[in-house]
């Protein structure tokens, strides 16, 4: 089925000029960017969008990197797009990531690693929703 996932590139990657980059992996891979915004994220949005993590030791640097420097936030469209895209990405860790993914060859480490993809359908849409009115997306 045709779904729509929510893709951040993070602070790393905004600071290296990777936009592009990595929007060319999404393309290549025939994810459309059907949305997309560069936004400065507060300390207390980043902290209610990760708020599934917030008892993680790691939650605090993670909402404080991604107030940090500015993001893109996108609505990535295509066949299975939520997997297509967690494909792409590669594993959290870049040390575990595939040759060819975009956290293997831009990503600095399980917390600097370059991209954030939904990783269920509800998850997905509600992510959506958080960064995005529904006139947003163009399709
Ligand atoms: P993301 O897909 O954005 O969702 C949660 C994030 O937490 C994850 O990517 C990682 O960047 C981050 N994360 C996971 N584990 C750790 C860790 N051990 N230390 C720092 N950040 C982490």
């Amino acid at each position: 089925a045709i779904e729509r996932t929510l893709s951040i590139i993070k602070p790393d990657a905004t600071r290296r000029n990777l936009t592009g980059k990595i929007n060319a992996k999404f393309e290549e891979a025939g994810l459309r960017i059907v949305a997309q915004k560069r936004i400065f994220l507060s300390l207390a949005q980043a902290q209610k969008f990760y708020e599934v993590h917030k008892d993680r030791p790691f939650f605090g640097e993670l909402t404080e990197f991604m107030a940090s420097e500015p993001v893109v936030v996108q609505v990535l469209e295509g066949e299975g797009a939520i997997a297509k895209n967690r494909e792409v990405m590669g594993a959290t860790n870049p040390a575990n990531a595939e040759d060819g993914t975009i956290r293997k060859e831009f990503a600095l480490s399980v917390g600097e690693n370059s991209v954030h993809g939904s990783d269920a359908p509800e998850t997905a849409a509600e992510e959506i929703a958080y960064f995005f009115s529904g006139l947003e997306l163009v399709g």
